[in-house]
């Protein structure tokens, strides 16, 4: 299997990417869902931290990504796809990258107006 995409193959950057990303956003809403509904303690701070750190590492693999993605183009779509389909996939596609993007600023903003320190406090 080659590092890069070819015209009929994802290469090894993308599928590591990808399978890297979907487990990490999956364990994310899980951490997020567990921490805010904790009382308050030392455990539910480190939580915070973790969340928000795995969370900037994110931001910056999808924006890794997205320029991967750029540089490599996908593999052709089957000869069976109607047109619509094509366009229909890679409006699918191009939603998932929005949303990649969005969720981790989201969190970032909100971080940033509650007025919390990003990283650990000495
Ligand atoms: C893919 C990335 C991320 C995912 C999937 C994610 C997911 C979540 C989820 C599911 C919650 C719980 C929401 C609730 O029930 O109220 C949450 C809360 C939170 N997230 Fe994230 N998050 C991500 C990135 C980030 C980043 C980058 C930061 C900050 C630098 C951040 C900061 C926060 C904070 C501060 C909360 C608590 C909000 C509150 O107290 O209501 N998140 N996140």
């Amino acid at each position: 299997m080659s590092w890069g995409n070819s015209a009929t193959h994802w290469g090894l950057v993308s599928r590591l990417l990808h399978w890297f990303m979907a487990i990490a956003i999956i364990f994310m809403f899980g951490l997020g869902l567990t921490m805010v509904n904790m009382r308050l303690s030392p455990m539910k701070l480190e939580m915070f931290m973790l969340h928000k750190s795995v969370g900037i590492l994110l931001l910056v693999i999808v924006t890794l990504r997205i320029i991967w993605r750029i540089l490599n183009p996908a593999p052709r779509p089957p000869r069976s796809f109607s047109k619509l389909l094509v366009r229909t996939v890679f409006a699918g596609q191009l939603f998932m990258y929005i949303l990649m993007l969005c969720i981790p600023i989201s969190g970032w903003l909100i971080n940033s107006a509650a007025n919390f320190p990003l990283h650990k406090p000495v």
